[in-house]
């Protein structure tokens, strides 16, 4: 933890677990250390980062007066896995806002990303920690395929709790709007901020980032409905080099890549990405995956699924 934080004063990046996926960190106020995130990354220069606290107490030097529908969506879910963006403090963070007047911020419910924080003694800058476009890192060793001798360190963590990234919400009105969709679902943000939730409409990309391709693994994904694995009806699965990513049971034939997650919603959205990633390593080239309705956490799961298998 000293040596991370050492590195992080001296400019460089480590990457380190948060309860959604791992994040490649930089000292946030440190310019030219954030750009390094984005060369390391290849992320386009257009798509901001955000930024992790260890506490709303962090926000009076960054950030204008949250407001009160802020207030409540942090006393209700910090620390945890929710985004906020805010008006940007003027003459901070400038590499890490991408040139924007708002600043994304979150408090992150995991004890290393906490530590590591505190023992910087300032905001850590750190988009998830993968290759832009590949599926977001949820171990130590996806960091580490993703980004071997690219960095000097990365904290393991085990395997992150949630899987998913943070939900996004856009607090400087009076009503929340939802930027991205993650593991707190839409329902649990109405709740705590006592009134309705602004959605993203399906072709109306409002966080920079959702611009562009995402999540993909080198294998093409395919979705495929329920219903398609219940009739067993996957004729193309026996195909040479095909495999299975699914909840429901498939008596089908033998694909050579096959991973059940049986449980809830949350089981599914927690394995997506390291199911991506281990379809990868077998080798397959088409990944065929099964498809979650769009409720409660599945519509994060979705959003995350269908721009895996965009073109
Ligand atoms: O769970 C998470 O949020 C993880 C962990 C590491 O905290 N981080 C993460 O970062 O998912 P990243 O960079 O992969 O996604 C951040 C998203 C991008 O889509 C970006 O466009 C959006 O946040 N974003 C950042 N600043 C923004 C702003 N000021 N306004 C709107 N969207 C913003
Ligand atoms: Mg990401």
């Amino acid at each position: 933890m000293r040596q991370a934080a050492e590195i992080l004063r001296r400019g460089g990046l480590v990457a380190f677990p948060t309860e959604t996926v791992y994040g490649l960190g930089a000292r946030a106020e440190d310019d030219a250390a954030v750009r390094r995130i984005y060369r390391v990354k290849g992320r386009p220069s257009d798509n901001p980062l955000i930024v992790h606290v260890d506490g709303p107490q962090a926000l009076a030097r960054i950030t204008r007066r949250p407001t009160a529908l802020a207030r409540r969506l942090i006393a209700a879910f910090w620390p945890g896995p929710l985004t906020l963006v805010m008006e940007r403090a003027p003459g901070t963070l400038r590499a890490a806002s991408g040139g924007l007047k708002t600043i994304a911020v979150r408090c992150p419910a995991h004890p290393v990303a906490l530590q590591l924080i505190r023992a910087l003694g300032e905001p850590i800058a750190a988009p998830s920690a993968n290759i832009s476009g590949r599926p977001s890192p949820t171990t130590a060793a996806h960091v580490d395929r993703d980004l071997h001798g690219r960095i000097p360190l990365i904290l393991d963590g085990g395997s992150c709790q949630r899987g998913l990234e943070s939900a996004i919400v856009d607090v400087r009105g009076s009503r929340p709007k939802l930027l991205r969709h993650g593991v707190l679902t839409p329902a649990e943000i109405t709740r705590a901020a006592g009134m309705p939730l602004a959605l993203p409409g399906p072709d109306s990309p409002s966080v920079p980032g959702a611009r562009h391709r995402h999540y993909a693994p080198s294998c093409r994904v395919t979705l495929v409905s329920t219903s398609d694995i219940r009739r067993g009806g996957l004729a193309k699965l026996s195909a040479l080099g095909s495999g299975l990513l699914h909840r429901t049971s498939f008596g089908g034939p033998t694909p050579a890549f096959r991973r059940r997650v049986s449980g809830g919603v949350d089981a599914y959205a927690r394995s997506l990405f390291a199911a991506l990633r281990d379809a990868e390593k077998a080798g397959i080239r088409v990944l065929f995956v099964e498809t979650v309705s769009d409720r409660g956490i599945g519509r994060a799961v979705m959003d995350r699924l269908r721009r895996a298998a965009a073109p």
